[in-house]
């Protein structure tokens, strides 16, 4: 069986293409280039190409059974996605597994998970087999805080004090693998969430007992926020990202003990952990 991978070269989609090989899946993934070095695991097949050129899309589908569907976040998110799946169904794919985001439906004011809402509904309206993973906040995005945490002594991500869901983007790959190589998980939608939520203060007290000394939440000034990241970043996607904190601040995006236990069943061990994630970073940086 030969799944295509898109996103393959990125954070999920790599682990995902792991996953599938650990599975004995053939894969293939579509990129936009050339991997650099050794980025992709020997045997993978890579098509070059591009979620907005449908021809290089046919190409990269040809003589492919499943499809892994991941959307990096773009203007284009949307577009991107219902080319993949609308070349992908009219070719006869087998199933989609589709990489979307926990609790969709209640963000539609936000860019990144409106365009996940519409293909969903998409998915869920054409008769193609399909699953639908939501994961909460990556875990792994944390990796990337290493001057802030070691350096400025901060944890400067505006999650609010509530509690939100996390994710472990090992736990989404072992999903999407599961989903495409067992069967039984067609029409299923599933949540991909850590055992415990994680919220600024709490995450600013781990860090501080990790790395010996004060970690400060720096709170959540969404105005300051955005215009800071507007230096960072393109201006739309600062936007977005304001808006997906603040829905998390206003409306809440907290897992449930039943989400952690079905996730559990599907994967067969209790998810990973923010704290563990953490432990083994700071004893990495330690190094
Ligand atoms: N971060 C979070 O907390 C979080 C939580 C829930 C859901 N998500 C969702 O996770 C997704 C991002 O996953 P990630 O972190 O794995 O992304 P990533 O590491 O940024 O990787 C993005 C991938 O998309 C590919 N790509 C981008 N534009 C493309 C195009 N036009 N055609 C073909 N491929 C293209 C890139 O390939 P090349 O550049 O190599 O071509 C790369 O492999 C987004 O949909 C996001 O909304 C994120």
């Amino acid at each position: 069986m030969k799944i295509l991978v898109t996103g393959g070269t990125g954070n999920v989609g790599g682990a995902v293409v792991t996953e599938l090989l650990k599975r004995g899946a053939e894969v293939r993934v579509l990129a936009r280039k050339q991997p650099e070095g050794d980025k992709l695991p020997a045997g993978v097949e890579l098509a070059i190409g591009d979620l907005l050129d449908p021809g290089s899309v046919e190409q990269a589908l040809q003589g492919v059974d499943k499809l892994f569907l991941l959307n990096a976040v773009a203007t284009d998110e949307l577009t991107q996605a219902l080319i993949a799946y609308g070349v992908a169904k009219r070719m006869g794919i087998n199933h989609v597994t589709y990489l979307s985001v926990f609790k969709v439906d209640q963000f539609r004011d936000v860019p990144h998970f409106a365009s996940k809402l519409a293909v969903e509904s998409a998915l869920r309206e054409f008769g193609v087999s399909y699953t639908i993973l939501r994961p909460g906040y990556y875990i792994q995005n944390d990796l990337h805080l290493k001057d802030a945490l070691v350096g400025a002594g901060v944890y400067p991500m505006p999650i609010g004090t509530a509690g939100i869901a996390a994710a472990d983007v090992r736990d989404i790959a072992e999903a999407a693998a599961i989903s495409l190589t067992e069967d039984g998980h067609d029409g299923q939608t599933y949540d991909i969430v850590a055992p415990a939520t994680i919220s600024g203060p709490s995450n600013a007290a781990m860090w501080s007992k990790l790395l010996g000394r004060e970690i400060k939440y720096t709170g959540h000034n969404f105005d300051q926020w955005e215009q800071t990241m507007r230096s960072r970043m393109p201006s739309w996607s600062a936007y977005d990202l304001r808006m997906m904190f603040q829905g998390y601040f206003d409306r809440g995006f907290e897992s449930t003990e039943t989400e952690v236990a079905r996730l559990t069943k599907l994967l067969g061990h209790t998810p990973r952990s923010y704290e563990d994630f953490a432990a083994q970073t700071a004893a990495m940086w330690k190094a």
